[in-house]
């Protein structure tokens, strides 16, 4: 049977993961590609460590440059993350006509652009299908599956950390530190864990989804970003007894004024199918004009779901090499759509402020949000437990209402005597 080379740079989890995988299931592979996929050559920084899998001599080497560079390899796999050497690997890989299968979502978030454009110039195979997702063929179908569909919405789950860090706190009272720690201790947080709690990751993954929904790479810096830091306790419990649960989701939509984008904290309906999302499983919710809507759940992060969607890749690029069809799926579907500014988004609003307990101090709350246009449509203080010194919490719901009327109501609230700490704001997706 024919052989295809693979070279891989990064033998992390995820490099480990993929030549396991490739070693554990080689004949079934090389049978469904049509031809047998072949390690060659490997790069790393650490050619030391014993990562209990048998290469052959001369295999690992430290010089990601004499993977791309060797003729023996036909397809890269960037597998070192981050947006610098993974970026010129796969750069000078495409330049060489060789194709790429990456699980590099913030290279493809920050500089996606320009490889799309390069490997579409090159008419070379780019396949980043474990950038969302981890083992959720999610990237495929937006490439593929739905590519008939005008894509309505699409409401995502994408952090793992995050959902661990959530459903923890809620289900056991956790404080957002003690959850964090589990998370990492269960190796699913990144190496620099504000990339997940801060909202960049998930972040990276929308506009990659985005990207693929709408064709056009959504700028990074126009992203409205939002991370868990400040989601307490208090905001999951009070959440609850109005009949929603936190989650920290990616929200993208087609809309009369352009393209949303956003990642935030947001509280969805108890009942709504991604309430009911836990642990480090991730979901994505794609509504189609077509399709109507469907739904892809499982693990979004780790060694094997991860690996699983790199060797479908791997599988895909071979397949098309073997019909001498590259690029027969362009990295991006064409499209064309405007981007919509966070400041004319509407939504619904939970807003939790520190409220002095005193005659009055609701009413004037409730001034200030009706000169911004924004109605509430419920208030709830507990009588007592959560008091912070003098203030209370108290807990607004509002009706739609506009971003930018949000943003001024926060700040002249801000400026009350009777509000204390910062309100807090999240928003509903219902
Ligand atoms: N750190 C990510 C997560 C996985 O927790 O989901 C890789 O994107």
């Amino acid at each position: 049977m024919k052989e295809v080379g693979i070279g891989i740079v990064g033998f992390g989890t995820i490099g480990t993961g993929v030549v396991e995988g490739l070693q554990r299931n080689g004949a079934l592979i090389a049978e469904r590609a049509g031809a047998r996929p072949v390690v060659r050559r490997i790069a790393d920084i650490d050619t030391a460590r014993d990562r209990g899998i048998a290469l052959a001599a001369g295999v690992l080497v430290e010089d990601a440059e004499a993977v791309v560079a060797d003729p023996a390899v036909d397809v890269v796999v960037e597998l070192i993350g981050g947006t610098g050497a993974a970026g010129e690997v796969v750069r000078r890989a495409l330049e060489a006509g060789k194709p790429v299968v990456t699980a590099n979502k913030a290279l493809l978030a920050e500089r996606g652009r320009e490889l799309f454009e390069l490997a579409g110039a090159r008419r070379v195979d780019l396949y980043f299908g474990a950038s969302v997702g981890g083992g959720i063929p999610i990237v495929r179908v937006l490439r593929e599956a739905l590519a008939g569909n005008r894509i309505a919405s699409i409401l995502g789950i994408l952090n793992g950390t995050c959902n661990y860090i959530l459903t923890r706190m809620e289900a056991e009272g956790l404080s957002f530190d003690a959850a964090l720690g589990e998370a990492q201790a269960r190796g699913f947080a990144e190496a620099d864990p504000s990339l997940d709690v801060d909202g960049l990751d998930t972040a990276h993954k929308a506009v990659i989804l985005a990207s693929l929904a709408y064709g056009f790479i959504v700028p990074m810096r126009a992203v409205s970003v939002e991370g868990l830091r400040r989601v307490s306790a208090t905001d999951i419990v009070y959440a609850r007894d109005l009949g929603y649960r936190i989650k920290l989701l990616a929200v993208v939509k087609d809309t009369e004024d352009g393209i949303e984008v956003r990642v935030h904290p947001t509280l969805v309906p108890l009942d709504h199918v991604l309430a009911s999302v836990s642990g480090e499983f991730n979901a994505v919710m794609v509504r189609g004009d077509l399709a109507g809507e469907t739904l892809y759940y499982g693990r979004g992060a780790g060694r094997y779901p991860t690996a699983s969607t790199v060797i479908g890749d791997i599988v895909d690029v071979i397949r098309n090499l073997g019909a001498g069809s590259p690029a027969r799926v362009p990295a991006m579907q064409a499209g064309t759509a405007s981007f919509r500014p966070m400041a004319s988004v509407r939504t619904r609003y939970y807003l939790r402020l520190a409220l002095l307990d005193r005659p009055g101090a609701l009413a004037r709350t409730a001034a200030v949000l009706g000169a911004h246009e924004i109605s509430i449509a419920s208030a709830v203080q507990h009588e007592q437990g959560e008091a912070d010194g003098d203030y209370a919490p108290v807990v607004l719901l509002t009706h739609e209402a506009r971003e930018a009327a949000c943003d001024a109501a926060l700040e002249d609230l801000g400026a009350l005597d009777v509000v204390g700490s910062a309100p807090l704001r999240l928003r509903i997706e219902e």
